[in-house]
């Protein structure tokens, strides 16, 4: 029994995640977004990005009349019991904080049609502070206004409707027992005793987000920093995670080596709190964080180094750099480590071509390609830059015949070097002890 109306406003990775899956759960869910676009697609039953699983949930919610989206907000919020932000909160203009004004703003626009027994909960990653701020600037507005909760996400792209259906946690600030109670009802069927509600200060769980990213964020960054140590010592950084991932205090996942983190999660939200580290007078922490950011840029500007070492007696050394998104199983492009390869390789003069199993088109004319051969056509060599499954399973003798020399850069550490190196070709891939010269 789901009597609960929601509304999510926000459409993007979360906002339609929330509004689908909700829907296909059984909520009556209004979607609001200012992009029409977007609201015309959802209409039709196409999600405007790749998530696995969300298009077979959006055709049963439509069907089902359980889910409507527009780009107005109406009269039809005063009947909603829950409303979610979960619009957009980008870096500010001077790159560090996160600029909330998205947040701010519609919050104000759902204030002005919500009715008083009704809660409003911000789901976007935001500094700590915004919940009460929104809180003040509703009051302000002299009729009895929603209540505030914050309940920050914690999906990653490519798993999110698992991640949402099946969460490792549910983490609520409440400031009042009816929001709690009405976030429970919302999350009930989605937990048991190992994955538990947690409910705690609107302050700890504007937090809880940033810090859990930049936590993450700090342990890819951490073994890519041993990563540089073992290129440099002859030691395997594969072989390292996996002495350091079977201690339980450390944790055998995000221990994986590569060109980095990237996405529109990981990196923003790592500047926004070592910002909020220096703001609230912990510069010491503030630096930590910016090492963590610091060893992440580095990634791609050691890769550039290797290929400019391995090509320097080539003549125009062509590159193939395989995978364009910031990881593998999304169309996101935000932040990707294998763009800024891509466009630092371009600086310094290489010809790249891109393949991408998913961002890459047909089109000859555009920048990214999904026709592998025709990418790695005359190649001098081949840089694995996302985890794709797709180039996991990469065989040599399926595309030594199209390339001008047999060598593979593998930054992820996806490829199965043996039979590549079986077939004469050489292998370097990122974190190893190796020879790096050509
Ligand atoms: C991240 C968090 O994992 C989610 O918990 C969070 O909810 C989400 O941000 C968000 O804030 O919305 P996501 O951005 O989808 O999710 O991506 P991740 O899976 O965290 O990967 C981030 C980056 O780290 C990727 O570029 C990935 O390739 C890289 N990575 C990850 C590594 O290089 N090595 C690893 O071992 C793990």
């Amino acid at each position: 029994m789901k009597n609960l109306k929601v509304s999510v406003v926000g459409l993007g990775y979360l906002g339609a995640t929330q509004a689908i899956v909700l829907a296909s759960q059984g909520f009556q869910v209004i979607g609001i977004d200012v992009d029409e676009q977007k609201i015309s697609s959802l209409q039709k039953g196409q999600v405007p990005f790749y998530e696995p699983g969300l298009a077979e949930l959006l055709q049963l919610a439509l069907e089902s009349g359980k889910v409507s989206f527009t780009s107005a907000y109406s009269d039809a919020l005063a009947d909603v019991d829950i409303h979610f932000i979960c619009v957009g909160t980008p870096l500010g203009e001077d790159g560090s904080e996160i600029d909330t004004k998205y947040v701010l703003e519609a919050a104000a626009s759902i204030a002005e049609h919500a009715k008083p027994d009704s809660i409003l909960v911000g789901r976007s990653t935001v500094p700590p502070g915004t919940a009460t701020k929104i809180r003040d600037l509703i009051s302000g507005s002299g009729k009895v206004s929603p209540k505030i909760a914050w309940n920050p996400e914690f999906l990653s792209e490519g798993t999110a409707v698992m991640d949402f259906l099946k969460p490792d946690r549910v983490v609520v600030g409440v400031e009042d027992e009816f929001s709690e109670r009405l976030l429970q009802e919302v999350y009930q069927d989605f937990l048991d005793d190992n994955r538990p509600f947690l409910s705690m200060s609107l302050a700890s769980a504007e937090l809880a987000k940033v810090a859990a990213n930049s936590f993450l964020a700090m342990k890819v960054s951490f073994i890519n920093g041993v990563a540089s140590v073992a290129e440099a010592s002859g030691a395997s950084t594969r072989e390292l995670a996996l002495a350091l991932g079977m201690d339980p205090r450390i944790g055998n996942r995000f221990l994986s080596n590569g060109l980095g983190f990237g996405g529109g999660c990981l990196p923003k939200d790592i500047s926004g709190f070592a910002e909020t580290a220096k703001r609230s007078g912990n510069l010491a922490f503030a630096n930590m964080l910016q090492g963590v950011i610091d060893v992440n840029n580095d990634r791609v500007e050691t890769t550039l180094s290797i290929i400019t070492r391995l090509t320097k007696s080539f003549t125009n050394p062509k590159i193939a750099v395989l995978g364009a998104t910031f990881k593998g199983n999304t169309d996101d492009l935000r932040n990707s480590p294998a763009m800024f390869l891509v466009n630092r390789l371009k600086d310094y003069g290489f010809d790249v071509r891109i393949h991408d199993p998913m961002a890459g088109t047909d089109d000859i004319e555009s920048d990214i390609w999904n026709n592998l051969e025709k990418v790695v056509e005359g190649v001098d060599v081949l840089v694995t830059a996302t985890d794709w499954k797709e180039y996991k399973q990469l065989r040599a003798e399926s595309l030594e015949r199209y390339v001008a020399r047999k060598i593979i850069v593998d930054t992820r550490g996806i490829i199965d070097s043996d039979s590549w190196v079986a077939r004469d070709w050489k292998v370097l891939r990122l974190g190893e002890g190796q020879d790096f010269d050509g």
